[in-house]
């Protein structure tokens, strides 16, 4: 490990930051060794309505998980984003919004959002939206969709975010499995030029048999194009509003009421909705916006995530609002019109910190020098990157070319399970080594247990656990509290299981070696394996599919398809079947979305499969990496022939 670089903190930065070395370890210590009164502490810096007494009880049984963190304390998440900064900031701008075209922008200040947000939570009760209520958010990156998030926070509307790149089954298996109310929508969105056709596949959403919960529609206008419109049950979103007051009062929640449900994809079965809920998240959420980007007052701060995914909620909306920074929102992609436009947004409004992750770095990278040409940067201090790990090379060059050896970086580690950010460096505390994760954040208590549970000590590798609850933790899957416990407890009893692998150094390092289980990570967007089989088999063709991912320049992980189809379809004509490919990437494209695109898919007559039926993905993983000299041991093959057809054909070369 010796040719590892590492990067002290001086030479990074020259100013005052939050913490330096010493005070992490000094603050780190007592989170742990007196998590209660720490948790007191930095439970006062959002404001309750009625103040908390009891700080945690929480229980990691297997059988009977159950987590609390300021239970008899109430509040409401929107009024802590909003209404508390009306007196000290409310001309500040809370949100810059980036349109698509460059030419396309707006401020909006405190003072506007809070009137936007009463207007439209009073349009949600006026729909008949009621507290505990799901809303179904499928918006492209437009500052309504922000509004709408605090609306529903603002009246005790649960809201369900869906990503607006999500194809109308993926959207209408989320919206019947949360009993929608009412969705939130726009005609179109807009993205690198192209348009998204978002009212049209919630109409296709909505014609599913299974989804019959959904009352009303809500439709912001983006483009003005042209959508089918029915009458009883879709509504304009500026009609909606037209005769709203801009005062409601923000409705008195306790700190367990869930906030909203993300869902995500697990190694198994249909997408889960993790729960959120208010009051323990909006504490963690504003914490580590503070200490991770070192946040301090008045600086523009630029997460590029899409309020579709857990960063877009916790750092692009609720830990920086709840803080009262400045929080960009840019509705295009980071290299439209050009590639350089991540440096020309930079420098337009003058962006103190940016967070993005590793594949929009490799994407930029990839153009050389190109994406800072005619850029200045100056206004940046700290990076951030999260979603994937992070290559060495990606990391050194958003380190040289996009910070000029200015700004530390911090990689964030993080899921959508855990709410904030886990394990990370800080900027002014911690020596930086490219491609690690380096340590815990306050609270957190990691650690690696081998196959068996037992915990690793020292420099190790092993599996990655966390062993005590912190308060922005998701507490249940919606309707689903067995499989919550299933899922994140009971591999390793009484451990919280993150699903990924880890490394430790000598330094106490966290190197994530990426996941475990079925799990992808494609472009940072967890995809799991089984929803893209299970897609596969749905078409006529196929008879069986198996689907691993591969090392990708720029995606970090690709996916890669075998597939096996039904007698008499495989054709001895090559053309034949590369049609079929073709059709099949089609398919799980409109099934799932673009995002779960196979790249490659290899047709074959079988799979490796044990004498038990299991398919040995072990082996299939190996062939995609194109790695076929390390097949390991593949004696326990019902049919070890499969393996030599499979290498043969193999379509990662
Ligand atoms: C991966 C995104 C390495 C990891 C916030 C995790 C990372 C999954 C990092 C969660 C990082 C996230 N280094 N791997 N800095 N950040 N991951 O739920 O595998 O979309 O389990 O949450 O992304 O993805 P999710």
């Amino acid at each position: 490990m010796s040719d590892i670089k590492r990067y002290p903190v001086k030479e990074n930065i020259g100013l005052t930051t939050l913490v330096n070395n010493d005070q992490y370890e000094a603050m780190y210590k007592r989170s742990i060794d007196d998590s209660e009164g720490f948790w007191a502490e930095q439970g006062k810096r959002i404001d309750w309505i009625e103040p908390f007494t009891q700080v945690r009880d929480i229980s990691f049984d297997e059988h009977k998980v159950n987590i609390n963190w300021y239970k008899d304390g109430t509040l409401n998440a929107s009024a802590n984003c909003l209404d508390r900064h009306l007196a000290t900031r409310g001309d500040q701008t809370a949100i810059i919004w980036e349109g698509d075209e460059p030419t396309d922008d707006r401020h909006i200040s405190y003072k506007e959002l809070h009137g936007e947000v009463c207007q439209f939570a009073n349009a949600l009760k006026t729909q008949g939206v009621r507290k505990g209520d799901v809303v179904c958010i499928y918006m492209p990156m437009v500052p309504q969709a922000v509004v709408a998030m605090l609306a529903c926070a603002r009246i005790g509307a649960i809201h369900s975010v869906v990503f607006g790149g999500f194809s109308p089954d993926a959207l209408a298996g989320r919206i019947d499995d949360s009993q929608v109310k009412v969705v939130i929508t726009a005609d179109e969105g807009v993205r690198g030029g192209k348009t998204v056709p978002l009212k049209e596949n919630v109409d296709e959403a909505l014609t599913h048999p299974s989804v019959n919960t959904v009352e009303k529609v809500i439709v912001v206008k983006r483009t003005g194009a042209n959508i089918d419109w029915h009458r009883s049950r879709d509504i304009w979103y500026h009609d909606a509003i037209a005769k709203e007051s801009k005062h409601c009062q923000p409705a008195e929640m306790r700190a367990e009421d869930p906030l909203f449900i993300l869902y995500t994809s697990g190694s198994t079965g249909k997408p889960k909705g993790v729960v959120h809920t208010t009051g323990g998240y909006m504490v963690y959420a504003s914490l580590t916006h503070e200490y991770v980007f070192d946040y301090q007052e008045g600086e523009v701060y630029w997460c590029t995530a899409d309020v579709g995914w857990i960063t877009g909620h916790t750092y692009l909306v609720y830990g920086p609002l709840a803080n009262g920074a400045t929080s960009l929102m840019c509705e295009g992609l980071p290299n439209y019109p050009n590639i350089n436009r991540v440096s020309q947004v930079v420098d337009k409004h003058g962006v103190n910190i940016l967070y993005t992750a590793p594949t929009a770095i490799r994407a930029l990278m990839a153009e050389g020098d190109a994406a800072v040409t005619e850029t200045k940067r100056h206004s940046l201090r700290v990076l951030g990157t999260v979603g994937e790990p992070i290559n060495p090379e990606a990391w050194e060059w958003y380190y040289r070319t996009i910070g000029e050896e200015r700004c530390p970086i911090v990689d964030t580690w993080w899921q959508t399970e855990t709410g904030g950010i886990m394990i990370t460096p800080l900027p002014g505390a911690t020596t930086l080594k490219p491609g690690s994760a380096t340590r815990p954040f306050f609270g957190v208590q990691p650690a690696l247990v081998d196959a068996e549970g037992n915990i690793v000590e020292g420099v190790g590798e092993g599996n990655l656990v966390i062993l005590d609850s912190w308060p922005g933790q998701s507490r249940t899957l919606y309707g689903d509290h067995e499989r919550f416990m299933q899922t994140y407890f009971s591999t390793y009893a009484g451990m919280y299981f993150t699903g990924d692998g880890a490394r430790r150094d000598e330094d106490g390092y966290y190197w994530i070696t990426g996941r475990v289980d079925d799990v992808l990570n494609v472009s940072g967007h967890r995809m799991g394996t089984a929803e893209i089989e299970s897609a596969l088999v749905a078409h006529p063709k196929v008879a069986e599919a198996a689907v691993v991912g591969y090392p990708h320049d720029i995606k970090g992980q690709g996916i890669y398809v075998y597939v096996t189809l039904n007698k008499g379809e495989l054709s001895a004509d090559k053309e034949v079947n590369d049609a079929l490919v073709l059709e099949l990437k089609k398919w799980v494209r409109q099934d799932i979305g673009p995002i779960a695109t196979p790249d490659l898919i290899q047709l074959t007559s079988g799979l490796p499969k044990t004498r038990s039926g299991k398919i040995m993905r072990r082996i299939l993983r190996k062939i995609a990496e194109n790695e076929c000299g390390a097949l390991g041991d593949t004696s326990t093959l019902a049919d070890p022939a499969v393996v030599d057809e499979l290498i043969e054909q193999r379509v990662n070369r």
